[in-house]
């Protein structure tokens, strides 16, 4: 495969001022990242000490393999929201080794109201439970949670996507033969008794560890008993008397090393195989990425640029080169694995849409995974191109992407807009992973655009009224707050606050997390690959 020959000047001003831009939108990421995993209150450190329990990060040091990599998921979800410390919205969770297996684990953090769970606590547990689905991986939770957070209750119960889920999908987990395996480090309180429940491993903590329907308050109001939590649902009534709990710990260390000897044990299943060759590093640095990415996300630049310092020796089989040029689809390896590439180069017309219809058919049918680098203002609009029929174009690409069996992985590195999203694998779209750059903007249309269009709408009623179009102030006073509400709601903090992605990425380090991510998703089988695309509209 021939070398992607690179044509930025990294002596430019231009060069320069984009990394210094990104430079700084990394360092305030890492101090994002740090913020959500140590800023705890004096009171809850102090309560977990006195518990005699360890902090989430020493559970997970003592869970997971030394050394080794932490794909972390949705570290960031809920920052912002509530009253700005539900820090990745109360649980520490990702894809770990334990034993050279990769197991996602979920992490409540008791440090956070109690563990309680709040709303988008509730989404990043469901997330993670896809994952576990659609990777075919065991799944670790550790429980240290006063369950709902009940000033919030409404919105975490009723509805198809509350709590109930979880435990819904834990049956369906069960029932899939993905092994769950749940350490009962705090209170499992009503709801957050079945946690356990419906795992097929529970190890529970002496002292520290509970699960019960109702807890002490509770049963006193009702019967008028006086028990402690330890008396009600402890490890030695759980281990000894009701058989609820499976293995005994005297503290969290033993209950860590328990897990990872339930995990060594599990029957290891192959992986799916895909092309794979030696790794190799990019010719070019990963870090250069810094000064190619525009200050502006309006600033066209060639994502070549990017696909060659992320890729195996930067080599990259491009596919019809020279047709439908505002898309780049291509063959690479990423630390060995083999990848199909679709990047956006401008926005998507009849022929960029047909190249990457026929290109993810492709792909499909081979058993390559692939991987979408977005970065696209939209499907181009205006009569030539309605007569041309864009619609029925974009249509099949769309299809294509919804259909398309083999795992795929979606980079926001730019601009997410409109059926762009859909039609460039967005989060509707099934992707096994999801992130966006720092620099990444997401919504129907840009804030500019979507007040134009209200403006318009409302010039139009007006004209059909006989009356003349908005003065300026009006115009004003409408195209500012939508253009406001775009840029605070479509920029990466944002999305990765209400989880709509799994976390924010240094552009530096897409490399590695990709490399991981692929090799996470072949722990599920490569579908049926004859089974098709949908009816493609002609
Ligand atoms: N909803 C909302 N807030 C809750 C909560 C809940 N279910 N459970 C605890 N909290 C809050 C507390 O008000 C406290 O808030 P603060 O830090 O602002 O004062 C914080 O979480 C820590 O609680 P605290 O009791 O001080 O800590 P602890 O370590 O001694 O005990 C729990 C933690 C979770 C064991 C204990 O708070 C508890 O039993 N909670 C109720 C559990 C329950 O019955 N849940 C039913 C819902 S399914």
């Amino acid at each position: 495969m021939e070398v992607i020959e690179s044509r930025i000047d990294k002596n430019s001003d231009e060069f320069k001022a984009n990394y210094a831009a990104m430079e700084k939108m990394v360092s305030e990421l890492r101090e994002e990242l740090r913020i959500a995993r140590e800023d705890r209150s004096e009171k809850a450190l102090k309560r977990n000490a006195e518990l005699g329990k360890l902090t989430v990060q020493q559970r997970l040091d003592k869970l997971l393999d030394r050394n080794t990599p932490w794909l972390e998921i949705a570290p960031l979800a809920a920052r912002g929201l509530y009253d700005k410390k539900v820090h990745a919205a109360g649980s520490r969770a990702g894809i770990g080794l334990i034993h050279g297996r990769e197991v996602v684990v979920n992490a409540n953090d008791p440090m956070i109201k109690g563990g309680t769970i709040y709303p988008l606590g509730v989404k990043k547990g469901l997330r993670l439970q896809t994952i576990a689905m659609e990777n075919h991986l065991p799944t670790v939770t550790l429980v240290d949670s006063g369950g709902a957070f009940l000033p919030l209750q409404s919105e975490i119960f009723p509805d198809a996507d509350d709590g109930g889920r979880i435990f819904y999908n834990q049956a369906i987990m069960s029932k899939m033969n993905l092994p769950q395996i749940t350490a009962v480090l705090g209170l499992c309180t009503a709801g957050g008794a079945y946690i356990p429940a419906m795992s097929d491993h529970v190890v529970h903590v002496k002292g520290t560890g509970a699960i019960f329907l109702g807890g002490p308050p509770l049963v006193k109001a009702a019967t008028g008993e006086d028990v402690t939590a330890e008396e009600l649902g402890g490890a030695m009534l759980h281990c000894r008397e009701s058989g609820v709990s499976d293995y005994f710990a005297n503290d969290d260390a033993e209950a860590m090393e328990i897990i990872r000897d339930i995990v060594e044990l599990l029957p290891r299943k192959e992986k799916s195989r895909i092309p794979t060759r030696p790794p190799k590093d990019p010719i070019y640095e990963p870090q250069e990425i810094w000064g190619i990415v525009p200050r502006s996300i309006s600033t066209p630049y060639d994502v070549r640029e990017i696909i060659a310092r992320m890729v195996d020796g930067s080599e990259f089989l491009e596919f019809k080169a020279l047709y439908g040029p505002t898309l780049v689809c291509g063959w690479a390896y990423i630390h060995g694995y083999q990848v199909g590439i679709l990047g956006n180069n401008g926005v998507l017309f009849s022929d960029s849409s047909l190249k990457a219809t026929q290109f993810i058919q492709l792909c499909d049918r081979q058993g390559i995974p692939l991987l979408f680098l977005q970065n696209i203002a939209g499907y181009i609009v205006g009569r030539e191109y309605e007569r041309g029929g864009i619609t029925k174009d974009g249509h099949k690409m769309v299809n294509a992407v919804a259909t398309a069996t083999v795992p795929k992985f979606t980079v926001i590195v730019g601009a997410s807009f409109g059926a762009g999203n859909y039609g460039m694998c967005g989060r509707a779209y099934s992707p096994r992973f999801l992130w966006m750059w720092p620099n990444a903007q997401i919504g129907v249309m840009g804030g500019e655009q979507a007040a134009d269009v209200l403006v318009t709408v409302k010039n139009d009623q007006l004209a059909r009224e006989g009356k003349p179009p908005l003065p300026k102030e009006i115009v004003d006073g409408i195209r500012g707050p939508i253009i406001e509400s775009a840029l605070k709601e479509g920029n990466a903090y944002y999305s990765t606050s209400q989880l709509w992605d799994d976390g924010i990425l240094d552009p530096a380090k897409t490399r590695d997390v990709l490399g991981l991510a692929i090799s996470v998703s072949l722990n599920a089988p490569l579908a049926d690959r004859v089974q098709g695309h949908g009816t493609f509209r002609m």
